[in-house]
């Protein structure tokens, strides 16, 4: 199991690029089950969880050509179509649910394993059941057997009117992608807005899918017969953007963050400005400068689209702890997101949990030690915490960060930070 070794403080300055958005790309794949033609998609992230995908795809009869640099795949369609999601594969991602819906929508029925993926959420799991109840309004049936959700449907699904008890990025998409070769109209109401699954929408519209957004939260879907051949770009990602924002304002630096479009993170931005960093903004890059002391926040919220993100939330609360006074972060997205708080207080963070809410005291003396990554964006976290903390910080566990990060520790030494990764 790979570690890294980061020697701080760090400095940084210079120059980063954008990759592709995992989250955008990851149901982007799973839609292209829905296709006969081939898709050529560009700008994929080179990280574990898109080769977790890729893999589904293969094991289930797609075939992938990659460009030279890995970062264009072309899929193809085999004649023998196979419609199991074993568990070995979707163990490891949560987003594996997401062929469910393309496999019943287009072939009727499908075998497919309850997924893994981060422990975010205490001891409720990680539930599917927003998938399933919506697919079920559609026309699926399924049985759940051994931990596998057997699923058919007699022929097309129907389209419905669906309103989510609760929104969810996930479920949304499913319900996307279901609905797209269905028969007639689906209506998704409270549906999830994040830019990712706009980016979706996008993708299936430049296939010839016939998808409109009404009003805020409303999504209709009328079906088509078929897709269309399409190349599409994946949307950079705001998660990885976020994280070097935060990485440049932690460590005083002077940052420039190319191949990204600011103006979907302006909450985040925002939050940035309020603690001290002095923020331009271009087309599609970001100019960040950290301020000299870094000024305390209290009550933020974690909220959907476009609310301040969970996945930010281990990340502004490193820097919470190196500002000037005390801070606070509601979690309100998933419940046991707070693992990363006691391996940050083993670096010298002063945090309490009450509840859904972390108080940070501020102002804290951050050293290095060995510390234990729990999920793909605690592992940032903890990474950050090594820029910010002095002397030697070894963060194992690192395949969490793998999983999202395409080659983090390169893109850090370039801008300055001292990370080396050890392999065992
Ligand atoms: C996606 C993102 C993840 C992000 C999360 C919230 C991907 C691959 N992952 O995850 O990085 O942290 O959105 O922005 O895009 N829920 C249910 N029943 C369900 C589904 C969800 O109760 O059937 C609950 C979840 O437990 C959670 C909340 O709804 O408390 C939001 O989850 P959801 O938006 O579905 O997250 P994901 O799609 O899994």
């Amino acid at each position: 199991m790979d570690k890294f070794k980061i020697i701080g403080p760090s400095k940084i300055s210079g120059e980063v690029s954008i990759s592709g958005s995992k989250n955008a790309a990851l149901p982007i794949l799973a839609s292209t089950l829905l296709f006969d033609k081939p898709v050529v998609i560009e700008n994929l992230p080179r990280v574990r969880d898109i080769d977790t995908m890729l893999n589904l795809l293969k094991s289930l009869g797609s075939k992938i050509q990659f460009s030279k640099n890995k970062k264009t795949v072309k899929i193809y369609k085999t004649k023998k179509y196979k419609y199991f999601g074993s568990y070995s594969i979707l163990k490891t991602m949560r987003a594996g649910i997401l062929i469910l819906g393309p496999l019943v929508s287009k072939y009727h029925k499908s075998i497919c394993s309850f997924p893994g993926g981060c422990v975010l959420n205490g001891n409720s799991g990680r539930p599917v059941n927003l998938h399933l109840n919506a697919l079920k309004k559609m026309g699926m049936k399924y049985e759940i057997k051994k931990g596998y959700i057997h699923a058919k449907s007699n022929g097309k699904l129907k389209g419905a009117t669906i309103k989510f008890p609760k929104i969810s990025v996930g479920a949304t998409e499913q319900l996307i992608m279901s609905a797209v070769l269905a028969e007639g109209r689906t209506l998704i109401k409270h549906a999830a807005i994040e830019p990712e699954i706009k980016d979706l929408t996008n993708f299936l519209k430049s296939a010839g899918a016939n998808i409109k957004w009404i009003g805020k939260r409303t999504c209709q879907i009328i079906g088509v017969n078929s897709l269309n051949q399409t190349t599409y770009s994946v949307m950079g990602d705001r998660i990885e953007t976020g994280t070097f924002c935060v990485a440049a304002t932690l460590a005083k630096g002077n940052l420039i963050i190319k191949n990204f479009n600011p103006k979907i993170i302006q909450t985040e931005l925002n939050l940035l400005k309020k603690v001290g960093a002095k923020i331009k903004i271009f087309q599609s890059k970001i100019h960040i400068k950290g301020p000299q002391k870094i000024k305390n926040i209290n009550n933020i919220t974690t909220k959907e689209y476009n609310g301040f993100p969970t996945d930010l939330q281990p990340q502004f609360m490193v820097l919470l702890c190196k500002a000037n006074g005390a801070s606070s972060i509601t979690e309100n997205i998933f419940q046991g997101r707070f693992i990363h708080v006691m391996e940050l207080q083993r670096l010298g963070a002063k945090i309490k949990i009450k509840n859904n809410t972390a108080i940070i005291e501020g102002n804290s003396n951050l050293s290095g030690t060995e510390v234990m990554s729990s999920d793909l964006r605690a592992s940032a976290a903890l990474v950050l915490a090594g820029i910010a903390a002095k002397g030697e910080t070894i963060v194992s566990r690192i395949y969490h960060l793998d999983r999202g990060y395409e080659k983090i520790e390169n893109k850090l030494k370039k801008i300055g930070v001292k990370i080396k990764r050890i392999s065992l």
